[in-house]
């Protein structure tokens, strides 16, 4: 497969390597001095486009590969509102795209068992869920786009929870978010329910950027030459 890896940082590094061992060419790397390379005529050398830039630039990069007939892969964070312009380009270009917030599979195992908790929960108002993430200090965003999605799982299985808040304050209908930024920290994630009596802690810790790079290409591995919207449940074929 020939992959073309916009954004050429950390996370570009770090699919490369994977992505090579796994039997595939690089065939475009993209990053803010050559983005005049992200034309037509260089996309088209691809079979599919791995996204991992920035919130402010990932969704013209996306459309662009979109519109240029490549299934996209995207794992940039904070952009989620954009992100159903995206899925309409994908359908009316007939390719395919993903986007994950974490492409790690433990984290998405990780989703699961958050969301089973958190319907176990329900009812608990006892027990008040907090979120807390670390990561490394040129992460952009904050919250991180995993806590946000932990956060809406959360929402959707507990009555009582309406929205998330980045702060720990402590208001009834919200999910309190602490994000903390720390020096070569990859990716922490932490749910603690708590009450008087105990809590309950459920903790994701990542050991490198590797987990999320094999999630990228493996998941760019199972949309090339498909066409719709996928999500890292197709991949780890959970229903
Ligand atoms: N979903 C996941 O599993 C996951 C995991 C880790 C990280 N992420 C997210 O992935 C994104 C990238 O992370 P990273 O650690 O790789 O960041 P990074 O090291 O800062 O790399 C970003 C890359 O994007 C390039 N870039 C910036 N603006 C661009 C533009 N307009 N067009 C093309 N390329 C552009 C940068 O080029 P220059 O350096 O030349 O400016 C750099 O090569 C972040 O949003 C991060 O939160 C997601």
């Amino acid at each position: 497969m020939n992959i073309a890896l916009i954004g050429y940082g950390k996370m570009g590094h770090a699919i490369e390597q994977i992505a090579v061992k796994r039997g595939h060419n690089v065939v475009l790397r993209i990053s803010s001095a050559n983005k005049h390379e992200m034309d037509a005529t260089h996309l088209k050398q691809a079979d599919v486009a791995i996204e991992f830039t920035n919130p402010a630039a990932a969704k013209e990069n996306v459309l662009q590969c979109l519109s240029s007939g490549l299934s996209t892969v995207c794992g940039t964070t904070g952009w989620n509102e954009q992100l159903p312009e995206a899925e309409a380009a994908a359908n009316k270009n007939n390719v395919a795209f993903l986007h994950a917030s974490n492409f790690s599979i433990g984290v998405n195992i990780f989703f699961e068992i958050n969301k089973s908790l958190a319907s176990l929960m329900n009812g608990h108002t006892e027990y008040t869920p907090s979120i807390e993430e670390t990561h490394h200090t040129q992460k952009k965003d904050a919250p991180s786009g995993t806590a946000i999605t932990l956060a809406e799982q959360i929402i959707q299985n507990i009555g009582n929870k309406k929205r998330w808040l980045l702060s720990d304050a402590n208001e009834k209908d919200a999910i309190p978010i602490i994000a903390h930024r720390i020096e070569n920290v990859p990716g922490t994630h932490k749910i603690t329910y708590s009450s008087s009596i105990d809590d309950i802690d459920i903790i994701h810790t990542a050991h490198s950027r590797d987990g999320f790079a094999l999630g990228a290409v493996l998941a760019a591995e199972y949309i090339a030459g498909k066409k719709g919207i996928f999500s890292m449940k197709d991949i780890l074929g959970i229903k």
